[in-house]
């Protein structure tokens, strides 16, 4: 199986995440690409590709946005795709920043829809959760991510 994962960061708790997709599909052919470096001609012969971004505003960030707008019609006809987030968790918060990002979202489920109207079949869409806006990751976000990759092998 080839896997491309292309991901944003911009305190870097993104791209952990990423890493530990990685690291948790080491068995097979896996390209990591930050959002930037990414185009359609590195996806192509992917079985697997997988978006990730920080939620910004309820949505992923320009950069990832720009990416999944650019993507041309039908491209993703016949790929398995899963999206992914990371964000602040809802509980533990007071009642207004809970309300807002109840109505606002995660940025995981606007790139699942961005991807499955250019053709991919969305498996699964996650957040992973941050403390705070810069991080760190909220304890044992990175062992999740190993029962999170195995429904894809
Ligand atoms: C401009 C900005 C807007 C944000 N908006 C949200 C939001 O709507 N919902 C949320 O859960 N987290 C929000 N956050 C927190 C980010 O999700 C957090 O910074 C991110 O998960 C960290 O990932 P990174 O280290 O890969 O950048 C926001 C952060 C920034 C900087």
């Amino acid at each position: 199986m080839k896997a491309v994962i292309i991901y944003d960061s911009v305190y870097g708790n993104t791209a952990k995440i990423a890493r530990a997709m990685k690291d948790a599909l080491a068995a097979h052919e896996v390209d990591m690409i930050k959002v930037g470096d990414a185009d359609m001609e590195k996806v192509k012969g992917a079985d697997l590709l997988i978006v990730g971004s920080p939620t910004h505003g309820g949505r992923p960030t320009p950069a990832m946005k720009n990416f999944l707008r650019k993507i041309p019609k039908n491209t993703l006809q016949g790929i398995r795709a899963a999206t992914f987030d990371t964000g602040i968790p809802k509980a533990g918060q007071g009642a207004f920043l809970k309300l807002v990002i109840s109505v606002l979202g995660y940025a995981a489920k606007y790139i699942a829809t961005a991807l499955k109207k250019k053709g991919a079949t969305i498996l699964k869409a996650e957040t992973f959760y941050v403390i705070g806006k810069e991080g760190p990751l909220k304890n044992g976000e990175l062992d999740r991510v190993q029962s999170w990759v195995k429904v894809f092998l």
